[in-house]
């Protein structure tokens, strides 16, 4: 297999680069100004019935086509910023949301419950058994599902201290990897197994464990593209009875511990109304601890958007473990009209919070360990439930 240095501007060091002059573009009144016509004009349309002719954008397009280029052959991150969020309400923030993504690639499913929009916000007191995106406090590096070519966040609400997004060059650490453990890095060419998340599996086409290993990296033509996911790590250790060799654990923690260095990660602190987007194939994502409100309707609230890119390159199907077609089957199957809305969304949460404090019920928060476990815990987690 071919181990080569990534030498593009895709191999970045968050100590060397100022997102501000480098990753960030700000909103011109113009830009503004032909957004929100575009909102007229999409008017109360459903999340996936917003599209780049229901909601044109005339001259703005073509700068996102080349923020677009940016995300793929640049360095892999955009922020946009200076939208103007207090002129909007949480629902027209979404559909603007949804109407500069369409723009830049077809929103998917984001798990078994079919959402287009997820809501990241911390309802942990309120439903049981959250995912990590609807629990507080921080979270460990990862890389989105594979069906994912771009990730994507907008803060509809900031949270009252902390929370900022944490995101790390994978091309960089592979690089490190190269020149210093080049053993460890020949074990992430190889890869791991993955299981699914017992839900996003109940509802899946496919076996719930990947037949073979799958590659954290491959490369083509110069890129690098990544597949990071610990839970889907953690869940074939721990329930698909596979197996960590001490090299695959090393090789997986040291991973981790690369992209937890001050040397290689960047922390975006966001704004009321900023979209940031990532290239999924080459950038991990995480977030810092935070302080919250107690309301629901007052915390952190950051939506999500998932993007597929078809003209972009294939994913090596090797790494393909969440496919389009589970993406389309959740859609189909769970999805329901407007639920997305963050307006029905919050209302339906403040509901249950309010329910639950009534009946004496509220849950204990679960706040994510913004640290990798090591994955040798995995085994001794699953040892003791053994045992
Ligand atoms: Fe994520």
């Amino acid at each position: 297999m071919a181990m080569d240095r990534i030498t593009t501007r895709a191999a970045w060091k968050g100590s060397e680069v100022d997102y501000r002059t480098e990753m960030m573009h700000r909103f011109t009144d113009g830009e503004v100004a032909e957004i929100d016509a575009a909102l007229k004009a999409c008017g109360e349309r459903d999340i996936p019935e917003i599209t780049p002719a229901t909601f044109p954008l005339p001259t703005f397009a073509a700068r996102l086509s080349a923020l677009r280029g940016e995300l793929l052959d640049g360095r892999g991150v955009v922020l946009m910023r200076g939208f103007p969020r207090d002129r909007y309400s949480p629902d027209e923030m979404a559909r603007v949301y949804v109407g500069l993504g369409a723009h830049l690639g077809q929103p998917v499913a984001q798990s078994w419950q079919g959402q287009l929009l997820g809501s990241v916000i911390d309802i942990s007191d309120v439903m049981e058994k959250v995912r990590g995106y609807n629990a507080g406090g921080g979270q460990h590096f990862h890389i989105d599902g594979s069906a994912c070519d771009i990730v994507s966040l907008m803060c509809l609400r900031r949270a009252l201290s902390g929370g900022a997004s944490r995101i790390v060059s994978v091309s960089a650490i592979h690089n490190q990897l190269l020149d210093t453990r080049p053993d460890l890095l020949e074990v992430l060419y190889r890869g791991y197994y993955f299981r699914n998340h017992e839900m996003d599996a109940k509802y899946s086409l496919f076996p719930p464990q990947s037949a073979d290993r799958i590659p954290v990296f491959t490369q083509k033509d110069g890129r690098l593209t990544a597949v990071i996911d610990s839970g889907s790590l953690r869940y074939a250790v721990q329930q698909g009875g596979v197996t960590m060799s001490d090299l695959e654990i090393e090789a997986y923690d040291e991973l981790q511990r690369l992209a937890r260095s001050e040397e290689y990660f960047l922390d975006m602190n966001f704004e009321e109304g900023d979209i940031q987007f990532l290239n999924n194939r080459v950038i991990m994502h995480a977030r810092t601890n935070y302080e919250d409100d107690a309301d629901v309707t007052k915390r952190r609230h950051l939506l999500r958007m998932w993007l597929r890119v078809d003209d972009w390159p294939a994913r090596p199907p090797q790494q393909v473990f969440l496919s389009d077609a589970d993406c389309s089957h959740w859609q189909a199957q769970n999805r329901r009209p407007f639920m997305e809305l963050p307006s029905r969304y919050l209302a339906e949460m403040a509901a249950m919070q309010e329910r639950r404090r009534r009946e004496k019920t509220v849950l204990t928060p679960a706040a994510t360990a913004g640290r990798a476990p090591s994955a040798r815990g995995w085994h001794e987690d699953r040892d003791r439930a053994a045992g």
